[in-house]
């Protein structure tokens, strides 16, 4: 089982063991606003589960948990492309609200795009995020991704047409 830490974060697979504490974190709609209509919102525990399985069925995995002082705080992954894309992956990462702005989710990403580079054999890793979501802008500036340019008006979210701000950050010396 792949796990990856640094400080006081670990990114490890998911367990059954979070499926009740999986739902509790993600059940909100402030994490709901900003990532994709697949997350279900509400978010149960049988969601949960369902997440969590198709996880563990992962090879190589590329969905990790995100553990702050041995404490569930969060999930990211990368998903890997296809075809002549298949050497580049999409990030995505939420953190419970209760661990915003301890630097958890900079750090995840600085870790699973090391992860990415070095042991799936990705060269680019790219992440889009919606217009008003300045943290995540931040996470992704601070880990050394830049801005590639602006989607303009390429997302409908909860009734309203945003633009995506689409970020990369590329293996060095690829
Ligand atoms: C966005 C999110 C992942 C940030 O997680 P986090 O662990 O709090 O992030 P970090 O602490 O590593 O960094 C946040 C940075 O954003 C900054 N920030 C926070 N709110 C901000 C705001 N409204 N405007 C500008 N910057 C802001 C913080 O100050 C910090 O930057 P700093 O270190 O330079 O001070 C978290 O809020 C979240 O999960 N939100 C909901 C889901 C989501 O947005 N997922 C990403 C989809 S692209």
């Amino acid at each position: 089982m792949v796990e990856l830490t640094t400080g006081s974060i670990r990114l490890r697979g998911f367990s059954d063991l979070d499926q009740v504490r999986l739902a509790k974190l993600c059940n909100n709609k402030k994490i709901w606003d900003n990532v994709r209509d697949l997350l279900p919102s509400p978010y149960t525990e049988q969601n949960a589960l369902e997440f969590i399985r198709l996880c563990q069925q992962e090879v190589p995995t590329t969905t990790f948990a995100i553990e702050y002082n041995g404490e569930l705080a969060g999930c990211i992954g990368l998903v890997k492309q296809t075809d002549v894309y298949r050497l580049g992956a999409e990030l995505g990462y939420w953190i419970g609200e209760p661990y915003w702005g301890l630097g958890i989710a900079t750090q995840a990403v600085e870790l699973i795009t090391l992860y990415g580079f070095n042991k799936l054999g990705l060269i680019r890793i790219y992440s889009g995020v919606f217009e008003f979501n300045a943290a995540s802008q931040r996470v992704l500036e601070k880990s050394g991704f830049k801005l590639e340019g602006i989607f303009e008006k390429s997302v409908i979210k909860d009734g309203k047409i945003l633009n995506e701000y689409r970020y990369s950050k590329l293996k060095p010396q690829s």
